[in-house]
């Protein structure tokens, strides 16, 4: 069994991503996650297995008694949320997920008023975090972060878990796993995921959820990924290469509503010019194709959905709001369940939950 323990951080770090999931899992043996840092780690058998976990929590929850028993389960844990970038969604759906199980929580939100603002390093400062709580959620600008601590934590005497819950434009596998949440409930009764065609539109460059979904979506058999944006903004070149290499079949367009007619997910993400490396660079470049309103709906298959991981702007026409193919309301409350999967398989409780009488 791999231990985090028995390797250095720079091996570590030079390792395949899938080469990496034996590291995080939690050290009884069962392949479950205790950190979770990208979507590599997450294969089919498990994806299902959360999906059934989060339905089950979410059953569960709708009594008072329920929600009562689902509280017994982590009153004497803790989690820290740890967000030193901006989150609506990621933030209040962990929270929830955690007031779920029954953890308190603490957070941070801005490094200007914790001690990285008198020059603590962040190691130094999660370090700090691990003693106090028995979890840590972290969202940060930085690649990799959330990577290097989980290696940290589990090197020091007081190894907690990481949840990476946004790392850079990177990865978001909680986002992830809430949009393949969403895709297994909307297509359970039609068939399932598998032979699907999923089109991703937007900011595909710096959009660290569609590289983290794009990845799982490759655990399905014959699903066909289109990827349709400006040039300047299209699906990064080490996407590609994974889907390539895995024989997915993938198309690279800038024509949306061929694209809307073809498929049976559609996945529109927000121009993310907060990575701009010059002022005003993304407002250069011409977006009003790869937008989705009313044109857009109407190509849409009858059993097609509308999918955001949001914050939106005006990628998606609010006259679509309310059509019931439109999927990113209840896309967002998914979050919650998922999350709360997750944090009660990372805390080893899946078994009692799935096998509990309710
Ligand atoms: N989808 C998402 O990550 O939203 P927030 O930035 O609001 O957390």
């Amino acid at each position: 069994m791999a231990k985090l323990t028995e390797i250095g951080w720079k091996e570590f770090e030079a390792l395949p991503l899938e080469e990496k999931r034996p590291y995080l899992e939690r050290p009884d043996g069962g392949g479950m996650p205790y950190h979770t840092l990208f979507a590599q780690q997450f294969d089919r058998p498990l994806l299902e297995r959360l999906a059934t976990l989060a339905n089950r929590i979410r059953f569960i929850a709708k009594s008072r008694e329920g929600a009562l028993f689902l509280k017994s389960f982590l009153p004497h844990k803790r989690a820290m949320l740890y967000f030193s970038q901006p989150s609506s969604r990621t933030f209040l759906s962990h929270l929830a997920a955690c007031q779920i199980l029954g953890l308190t929580t603490g957070s941070v939100r801005d490094t200007a008023i914790s001690s990285e603002f008198k020059g603590e390093s962040k190691e130094d400062s999660v370090r700090t975090f691990s003693s106090y709580f028995d979890m840590i959620i972290m969202r940060t600008p930085e690649k990799g972060l959330a990577e290097k601590m989980a290696w940290e934590l589990s090197n020091s005497d007081r190894p907690v878990p990481i949840i990476n819950a946004g790392s850079g434009k990177d990865q978001h596998p909680t986002q992830a796993l809430l949009d393949i949440y969403t895709l297994i409930r909307s297509f359970e009764k039609k068939g399932g995921i598998d032979g699907r065609t999923v089109t991703f539109c937007g900011d595909l460059m710096r959009g660290r959820t569609v590289r983290s979904l794009s990845y799982l979506l490759t655990n399905f058999s014959g699903v066909k990924q289109i990827f349709v944006a400006p040039p300047d903004l299209q699906v990064p070149a080490d996407v590609v290469m994974i889907l390539a290499k895995k024989g997915v079949d993938f198309e690279v367009t800038d024509n949306l509503k061929a694209a809307v007619a073809a498929s049976d997910a559609v996945y529109m993400t927000r121009i993310q010019d907060e990575w701009d490396t010059a002022k005003g660079e993304s407002a250069k470049i011409d977006t009003s194709r790869f937008k989705f309103g009313a044109e857009e709906l109407a190509l849409l298959k009858p059993d097609g959905i509308i999918m955001h991981p949001l914050p939106r702007r005006d990628e998606i026409a609010t006259c679509c709001d309310h059509d019931p193919r439109a999927m990113y309301w209840r896309q967002m409350r998914n979050g919650m369940w998922i999350r709360s999967a997750l944090i009660a398989t990372t805390f080893g409780l899946e078994e009692e939950i799935l096998g509990c009488g309710y």
